[in-house]
Order: structure tokens, then C-alpha cells, then sequence
């Protein structure tokens, strides 16, 4: 069977251990012969990088692995490119999420204008590493789940509506594994689903079994009740507070629509105030990730490399990166099995705009995805989609045509923020952040 080679573009991320492991989990079902990691910022890199290399050489001395800064070595000779990198680090993501918090705004750092902020760091980033791609492996494909996804994915189509990029996120899988719990499923492959929405910000139609059978409205009347917990769920069940929080605003969310499954993401856009009302101005969710999961991923990396040894590593296999192998295994060997992806609408959804990003099931085989159809959607779906979508392609016009009122509408237009006073001191506060990342808006 032929063996592939693989970069990880944002070495130095936390979840980088976590896909490794991952990725050697599954080596029956995609053969690697190489692992890269490449980031631009070496020292973030090494506090995973050697510990990557013992995770690998004590599961498999043969594939070669080389951590590096150099895109020329990270690019060339590679089959996928797995990317996910946060152009400003968390650093920038604390003051994405703290800047709107100051006018009582939520900041939420992908759909929210956290995540405009963070779309015009993250629109250069991502496309020097496609050229990168280009120019050193042409034939490669690049996974991409850098945020904000809807932004990032917007701007490749745009700017490289030829290249071989796929954009994804792991939110519905997360969301499907809760489904499958709810509804008692085993595995959510079991289910067959219909979905449709943009990024964080989409909606389940339809959860089926192997035999056809319905369970929406099962999952609706429980989420009614207890959102997407389990009925004795607790806080241990879950990474941290701030997911199981999110899991019992669920039952808010769902009461605004009870026809269809929301993302939970839909707290930050339906109950923005209620997000700020518990949220710590000075404390946000940057903030509790340095705390948690960077703490522990660098921590026990650390550990790993000073005993130079793996095997009683409490790394975990990174369960939401699943989607990753099965989607380099779709293109590999023409699987075409039926994933979430993040691509031109072109009709499927017939009443929304063709050029939108919208995220649908789509089915993935060695030349691609191919969406399936999905019709019309109501006009509360619509209203909110039409809105956001709105708001992200303005981001991509204002990067592109380095325009300070695209921008300011852009902020405008966001569902989190109420008026365009406060739109304009939130991207005159950012304007001053960004100095770093940002094109001089003019
Ligand atoms: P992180 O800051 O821990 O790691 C990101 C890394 O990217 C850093 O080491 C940084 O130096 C590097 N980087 C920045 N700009 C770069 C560039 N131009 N080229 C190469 N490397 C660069 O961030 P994280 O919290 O681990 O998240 C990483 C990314 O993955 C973020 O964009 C995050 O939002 C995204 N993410 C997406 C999903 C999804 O499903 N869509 C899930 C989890 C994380
Ligand atoms: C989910 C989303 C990602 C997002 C992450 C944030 O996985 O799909 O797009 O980056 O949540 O989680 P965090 O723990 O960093 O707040
Ligand atoms: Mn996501």
C-alpha cells in the first residue's frame, strides 16, 4: 500500500501531540512514511516538537519526522497538508475576545468580531502557506481548519478558487459524538444526518439510522429538556466548566427554533448578553486555555523529553481529529464517504446566495467533494446566515481593498454588536491591537 507524507503547518499548536497520536492510531488506513511539523516561530515549536519525535519513533522508527521553520523542507515531498495555525497566538485571541467585552459585547473568536479581528490576521497566513504548498508539493492537498474558518475559506475562495484546499472544522463531529450519546447510538457513524448552516453557525435536519429510521424529534425533545447533556451529566464529564456550560445553553437555543438541532455556537449570536453576563472581562476563554490545555500539552511534553520516553504519556489521541484522517483517507482512496465541509454554495442550498462559504455534507473522493443538494431553508435560518455571511465576506473585502469603512460595516453588521457607535470603537481599539497583523485600513 502506498505510504504518504504529511506536514502539520502551526507545528507549535496544543492539539498538534494529540493529532500525532491520532494520525499513528489509524496507520492500518493511511500509511505515513513522514511527518513534518512546520511552524514560524521556533520556540513555540519546541515545546512539542521533541516530544512529537519520541511519540512517533516509539510507534514506528520508520517514518521519518523533522520539525523545521523552513518552508522550503516542510513542503516539499508532501501528500497532505494538515493546517492549523493562529496567526498572533493566543496572545492576539485574549485581546480578540477582551476588546469587544469593554462596550459589553461578547468577542467570540470565530463568528463573533472577535473572529473579524482575528480574520484579517489569519487571511495571510493561511494563503503563504497554500503558495508555500504550491510552489514546493503542487499535487498536495491542504486540510485546513485554521480559523476563523468561515473568513479563512471565503478568502480561498476568492483569492485561490484553484487550489487544492479543503475547509473543515471539527465542531459537528464533537457535536455528533454528543447526538450519538443522546440518542444511544454506539458510534455516530451509525447515524446518517442532513445538515446544513455556515460555520458555527448551521443547524441538523435530519438524524437517521442505518434503516432509515427518524430520531430528529427525539433529539429535539431532549435537547427541550436538557440541552445536550446527558440527564445526570456533570461538569466532570466534560474538558472543562466553559464546555458544560455550553452544553446546557443548548436548551435555550433550541427554544428559539425547536424544528431543527443548532450548533451551540448559536449562544454567542442569540445570547450575547447572557454570554457577557457570565463572562469575566479580565479572565475570558483565551485565557482559560493557557490555563488548561496549553498547561497541560506543554507540560506534558516537557515531561516526555526530559524522560525520553512516551509510553506512560497521559497525551490523549486527539478524538476530534478524527475528521482528519478520514477525510486524507477520502482523497487517498476514493472512500467517497459523506463529511461536513465548508464550500461554495453554487445552489445547493437553492434560496441562498451561490457565492456564499456554507458548510454541507459533501461527498470526498481522490479528485474532491462534491456537495449533495439540500433545497430551500426557512426564513429564520436564512435571515441569520444572510446576516453573518454578509458580515465575513465584508472582512475579506476589507483585507482586500485595505478599506476601513468595509470594515467598520463588517463589525456593524454582526449580530453580537448593537449599534455602529460601538462597531467603531471596537475597530478603532482593534486597528491599534492589529498594528502587527493587520493591512493599514484606510
Ligand atoms: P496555537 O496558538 O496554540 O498554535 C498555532 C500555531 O500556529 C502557533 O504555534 C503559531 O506560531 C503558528 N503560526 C502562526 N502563524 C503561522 C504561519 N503563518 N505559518 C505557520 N505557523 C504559524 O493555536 P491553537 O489554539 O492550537 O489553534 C490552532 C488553530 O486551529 C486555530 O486557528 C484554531 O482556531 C484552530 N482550530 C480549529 C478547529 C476546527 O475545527 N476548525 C479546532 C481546533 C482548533
Ligand atoms: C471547537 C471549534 C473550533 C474552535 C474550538 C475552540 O473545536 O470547532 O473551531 O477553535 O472549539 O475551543 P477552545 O477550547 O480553544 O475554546
Ligand atoms: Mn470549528
Amino acid at each position: 500500500m502506498k505510504k504518504f507524507s504529511i506536514v502539520i503547518a502551526g507545528g507549535g499548536s496544543t492539539y498538534t501531540p494529540e493529532i500525532i497520536l491520532m494520525l499513528l492510531d489509524n496507520l492500518d488506513r493511511l500509511p505515513l512514511r513522514s511527518i513534518k511539523l512546520y511552524d514560524n516561530d521556533e520556540e513555540r515549536q519546541n515545546h512539542v516538537a521533541k516530544a512529537c519525535e519520541i511519540l512517533i519513533k516509539e510507534k514506528d522508527p520508520t517514518i521519518q519526522y523533522v520539525a523545521t521553520t523552513d518552508p522550503e523542507v516542510a513542503y516539499t515531498d508532501v501528500d497532505f497538508v494538515l493546517a492549523h495555525i493562529r496567526v498572533g497566538k493566543l496572545e492576539m485571541r485574549s485581546l480578540d475576545e477582551k476588546i469587544p467585552l469593554k462596550y459589553g459585547v461578547v468577542g467570540q473568536e470565530t463568528c463573533g468580531p472577535g473572529g473579524m479581528a482575528y480574520g484579517l490576521r489569519s487571511i495571510p497566513g493561511v494563503l503563504e502557506n497554500i503558495e508555500y504548498m504550491e510552489k514546493y508539493s503542487p499535487n498536495a492537498w491542504m486540510l485546513n481548519y485554521s480559523n476563523p474558518a468561515s473568513i479563512v475559506a471565503e478568502a480561498c475562495r476568492r483569492f485561490k478558487p484553484n487550489s487544492r484546499v479543503i475547509n473543515i472544522c471539527d465542531m459537528p463531529i464533537g457535536m455528533e459524538h454528543t447526538i450519538a450519546r443522546i440518542l444511544g447510538f454506539k458510534n455516530r457513524k451509525e447515524m446518517c444526518i442532513r445538515y446544513y448552516g455556515l460555520n458555527h453557525f448551521g443547524w441538523w435536519t435530519s438524524i437517521k439510522d442505518k434503516d432509515g429510521k427518524e430520531y430528529i424529534q427525539d433529539l429535539i425533545a431532549h435537547q427541550l429538556k436538557y440541552g445536550n447533556c446527558l440527564a445526570d451529566d456533570d461538569a466532570s464529564h466534560y474538558t472543562d466548566s466553559s464546555w458544560f456550560d455550553t452544553a446546557k445553553k443548548v436548551k435555550d437555543i433550541i427554544a428559539i427554533d425547536p424544528t431543527m438541532c443548532p450548533n451551540s455556537y448559536f449562544q454567542y449570536y442569540l445570547f450575547g448578553d447572557d454570554m457577557v453576563a457570565h463572562t469575566d472581562p479580565n479572565y475570558t476563554r483565551a485565557d482559560q486555555v493557557v490555563d488548561t490545555r496549553e498547561k497541560r500539552v506543554f507540560g506534558e511534553c516537557a515531561r516526555i523529553e526530559k524522560v525520553g520516553t512516551a509510553k506512560d504519556t497521559t497525551l490523549q489521541i486527539g478524538i476530534h481529529a478524527e475528521f482528519i484522517v478520514d477525510l486524507a483517507t477520502a482523497l487517498a482512496f476514493n472512500t467517497h464517504e459523506r463529511m461536513l465541509l465548508i464550500v461554495p454554495n453554487n445552489g445547493a442550498i437553492s434560496n441562498f446566495e451561490k457565492d456564499a462559504m456554507v458548510e454541507i455534507p459533501c461527498i470526498v473522493g481522490k479528485d474532491g467533494y462534491e456537495p449533495l443538494t439540500v433545497g430551500e431553508i426557512p426564513h429564520f435560518q436564512k435571515g441569520l446566515m444572510e446576516q453573518q455571511v454578509n458580515c465575513e465576506k465584508l472582512v475579506v473585502d476589507a483585507y482586500e481593498q485595505h478599506s476601513y469603512l468595509k470594515m467598520l460595516q463588517a463589525l456593524t453588521l454582526n449580530k453580537c454588536v448593537p449599534n455602529a457607535n460601538v462597531a467603531r470603537k471596537i475597530l478603532d481599539d482593534f486597528i491599534e491591537a492589529n498594528k502587527a497583523y493587520w493591512p493599514e485600513l484606510k
